[in-house]
């Protein structure tokens, strides 16, 4: 399959960015995203033995759900070369080469067989791909029936809350990004608008009916951080 301009954009940002990915982008959530993703893995029941990490990235999923199951194997996926570069020295150094494997590759297109994976989840992705419903239909096709899938997003503050945040993602986050590196600038710029529009194509009952279709039941959301973040959750019917 060709990469769309959407796909392209998405490789140019964050090829500067792995080996300052994990550093930074703690520091622009204000230290929340760790909480975030620590709930997301704490979605995936003990029992998910192989699991599927999608826009893995660093690894920080990948590594989190390793550490939470002494038995469990993870595959990551990411269609970045650079980010899965840090990733490998991450899982590398945690010790868990053993147990990790990070590949190449593009959520819309998944070299896998249907239901190979117990669980599959999938963090800051559906910004970045062209078709969400199509790219949730590929991903719970992977899954076996009664495993969990699991998502990590951005999402939009409500009520007073919101003038803070544009606050924040107009004028503090581009300023910060730009003083770290020009590629952070970039990152910095993209994020607000970013995530902004995914939530106006994408509102959440929109979303979590998507999931529903994709053959996903039993959906459940959480928003974290007054809404700055939301993790989604379900089984693959
Ligand atoms: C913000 S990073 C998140 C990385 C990691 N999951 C985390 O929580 O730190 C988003 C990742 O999605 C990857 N990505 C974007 N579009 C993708 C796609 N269509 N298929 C696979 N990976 C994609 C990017 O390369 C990037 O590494």
């Amino acid at each position: 399959m060709e990469a769309s301009a959407r796909t392209r954009h998405a490789r140019e940002l964050f090829a500067p960015l792995g080996p300052t990915y994990d550093r930074y982008a703690r520091l622009l959530s204000f230290g929340q995203d760790p909480r975030w993703r620590s709930f997301l893995v704490s979605r995936v029941p003990a029992d998910a033995h192989r699991v599927l990490d999608v826009a893995s990235g660093t690894a920080a999923v990948a590594i989190e759900l390793a550490r939470a199951e002494a038995d469990r194997t993870i595959v990551g996926v990411d269609q970045s070369f650079e980010m899965l570069a840090a990733g490998r020295e991450r899982v590398a150094h945690a010790n868990l080469g053993d147990r990790i494997e990070l590949r190449e590759g593009r959520a819309e297109v998944l070299p896998f067989g249907d239901a190979e994976f117990d669980a599959v989840t999938f963090t800051y992705l559906l910004r970045y791909v062209d078709d969400v419903p199509a790219t949730l239909r590929e991903l719970a096709r992977l899954v076996q029936p009664g495993g969990t899938l699991a998502m990590l997003e951005f999402g939009l503050p409500r009520g007073g809350w919101r003038p803070l945040w544009e606050l924040y993602v107009r004028v503090g986050l581009p300023t910060a990004g730009a003083l770290v590196s020009p590629g952070w600038g970039g990152v910095g710029r993209f994020l607000g608008p970013s995530i902004r529009d995914f939530w106006r194509h994408w509102p959440e009952p929109r979303l979590l009916d998507a999931w529903r279709e994709a053959g996903i039941d039993d959906v459940q959301a959480r928003r974290m951080s007054v809404g700055g973040g939301i993790v989604v959750w379900g089984r693959r019917a």
